[in-house]
């Protein structure tokens, strides 16, 4: 996004730049032409002129159209991620970035992503409100507690790149930084596999749906007290009150800590909480495993 970013940035400077010189210009040019040489002298009176007032109107109401349509489409491009993108989920918190990967790896205020991919991450927080902002990459985006907010980029050359957490969230706000590692795609890959303890997230949730004996009631027979997860994620489903609603990270997160908000239509709202029960971490690895059970092609990290 930086050369779009960029490149609106230098028009509107350039633009100011422009009408501030021209603006001061015929100040001191006018002041000069038009001074007073004799002290009685008497000004002409004007009657307006209709050309010019509709230049001076016309004229800047195109020059903010083209800034409004071109800004809403950078912001639209900055808003909406690709449809293919590598997932990468982000816990904030008092005064760290926690990422993981869907292979399982986590880090710690460091972010390795491969060259040329566009990646998204799916963001929240532990505590209060941090922001993600990566200077380099011209993105930002707000860290939320509670919800899921998504940040998307695309790597264009291999590096190291400042991370910072762009919203006060305390004493030590200022130390809340961390890097991204653009890494080419086979360094990537090979620093991808080295390490990792566990399974994949998927994996992790799936150990985890069975802890929290989630597999008693979420069942594919008849037995089942809950929907089945199968094929569910990404589907609308219809809501015992008659709503729809969209199964994606917000609405599973819901589901799990405040289960009876908004029942499936045709069960009963019998599912206990798992508020305090489940980390931040845990919730995001139950959402990943249930994406793993969608029939939509799931998009993979290698
Ligand atoms: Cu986190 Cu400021």
């Amino acid at each position: 996004m930086a050369g779009r970013v960029d490149a609106l940035y230098f028009f509107l400077l350039a633009l100011s730049t422009f009408f501030s010189l021209l603006i001061a210009g015929l100040i001191v040019f006018y002041a000069i032409r038009y001074r007073r040489r004799d002290p009685l002298s008497v000004g002409v009176v004007l009657h307006g002129m209709m050309a010019l007032e509709i230049g001076w109107t016309v004229i800047p109401f195109i020059i903010s159209m083209v800034i409004f349509v071109w800004g809403a489409s950078v912001f639209f491009a900055i808003s909406r991620p690709p449809d293919e993108t590598l997932n990468i989920y982000v816990v904030g918190k008092q005064w760290m970035w926690k990422f993981q990967h869907l292979d399982g790896q986590r880090e710690i205020n460091e972010l390795h992503v491969p060259v040329g991919r566009p990646v998204k991450l799916i963001m929240t927080s532990e505590d209060v409100i941090h922001d993600v902002f990566v200077p380099a990459f011209r993105v930002k985006a707000d860290v939320i507690p509670g919800r899921y907010t998504n940040l998307w980029f695309q790597p264009t050359k291999p590096g190291r790149y400042h991370l910072f957490c762009a919203e006060y969230c305390g004493t030590r706000h200022s130390g809340m930084t961390g890097e991204v590692i653009v890494m080419e795609p086979s360094e990537f890959q090979a620093w991808l596999s080295g390490g990792v303890q566990g399974g994949s997230m998927a994996d992790a949730g799936q150990k985890l749906f069975v802890d929290l004996a989630c597999n008693t009631c979420h069942r594919p027979d008849s037995l089942a007290r809950g929907p089945n997860l199968e094929g569910l994620f990404g589907k609308q489903v219809q809501l015992a009150d008659g709503r729809t609603v969209v199964v994606d990270e917000s609405y599973l997160r819901e589901s799990i800590l405040n289960p009876n908000a908004k029942t499936v239509a045709g069960f009963q709202p019998i599912m206990p909480t798992f508020q305090g029960l489940v980390t931040e971490e845990q919730l995001l690895e139950l959402i990943e495993y249930v994406k793993s059970l969608s029939a939509l092609p799931q998009v993979q990290t290698r």
